[in-house]
């Protein structure tokens, strides 16, 4: 029995409001280039480690039938606020069970890098497999060694600074290992004890409103790097997520080995050329004839 993922649980709040609906747009755009052509109107989807669901609404707006799928009750909690008409499953990837054959499976925003060995990522894929219906689409995204090792260096990349709270990520990445982490610090401002407003003087307040443009990016990481000390009294927190850096080939070799065919990769933007810069783009088929491997009997028996 594996435990069930909970990791994110205590970033959902947050994770909520900013890079949930950040990663959603360019993510949506694929989903329509290459995932939705193949599904049927009003088909059934299951968007796999959902997260706070901001790709679902869209989605069920269009007229799908979709289910979301997480290990972590706060992020579905979100989920379920975001887009209440979708039905949701409080599930661990590696296990999850479902009654419904769906036209088409997507896990979006290197959810799966999560996996920590290409043995649970193969558990994965055979719970989608055993999902899909004959014929039916996967396409999910992982960040690769390349890529994890060309960007993912112990130096901060992303941040913001406002009245209520501050956040920034940094992730970095063992190429000896293939094993790297992102880690999220928080920092909350306290309430005034009326309730009526935050501990913020003015000019903090117009100096973090300056700061969230685009393009003081740099200055805004330097002060997060420091923030402990610029506001001492706001509540700080670090949170930490493993990753592991899956190569490619064994990636896709796994996939054909579940039974999936019509492996393809491509960029976000729909380039085949996977370099440092980008993450693989995975878009595989359950085929409509199955023949049956000894991986695919053991995914479609265990649903018996
Ligand atoms: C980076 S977030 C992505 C969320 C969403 N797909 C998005 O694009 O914003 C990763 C999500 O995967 C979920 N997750 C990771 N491993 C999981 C597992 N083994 N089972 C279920 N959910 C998992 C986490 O709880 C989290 O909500």
């Amino acid at each position: 029995m594996t435990n069930r993922y909970t990791d994110y649980n205590n970033w959902a709040w947050l994770y909520n409001k900013t890079v949930g609906p950040d990663y959603s747009q360019p993510q949506l755009s694929l989903l329509k280039r290459v995932f939705l052509p193949q599904i049927p109107d009003q088909g059934r989807i299951l968007d796999l480690c959902c997260g706070t669901g901001q790709l679902i609404q869209p989605l069920v707006a269009a007229g799908y039938q979709v289910t979301g799928l997480d290990g972590s009750e706060e992020m579905l909690t979100y989920a379920r606020q975001n887009a209440p008409q979708a039905s949701y499953l409080l599930e661990d990837a590696r296990q999850f069970k479902s009654e419904t054959a769906f036209d088409g499976i997507f896990s979006t925003s290197a959810s799966l890098n999560h996996l920590m060995s290409l043995t649970e990522l193969r558990q994965v894929f055979e719970r989608v497999y055993a999902a899909l219906r004959n014929g039916g689409l996967f396409v999910f995204d992982l960040n690769h060694p390349r890529q994890l090792e060309r960007w993912w260096r112990g130096q901060p990349t992303e941040g913001e600074i406002n009245r209520r709270y501050a956040w920034m990520i940094t992730p970095h990445y063992d190429p000896d290992t293939a094993e790297g982490a992102f880690v999220v610090n928080i920092s909350q401002a306290a309430q005034s004890h009326l309730g009526l407003g935050l501990l913020l003087s003015p000019l903090k307040r117009l100096l973090y409103k300056i700061l969230s443009r685009p393009r003081f990016i740099g200055i805004r990481l330097k002060l997060l790097q420091n923030f402990d000390r610029i506001e001492p009294h706001w509540q700080q927190r670090t949170l930490t997520y493993s990753i592991k850096g899956h190569p490619i080939d064994a990636v896709k070799d796994t996939l054909e080995q579940v039974g999936f065919t019509n492996v393809v990769l491509q960029t976000i933007d729909g380039h085949s050329n996977i370099d440092n810069n980008h993450s693989a783009h995975f878009i595989c088929t359950k085929p409509f004839s199955v023949q049956m491997t000894n991986a695919s009997s053991q995914a479609n028996s265990s649903f018996a």
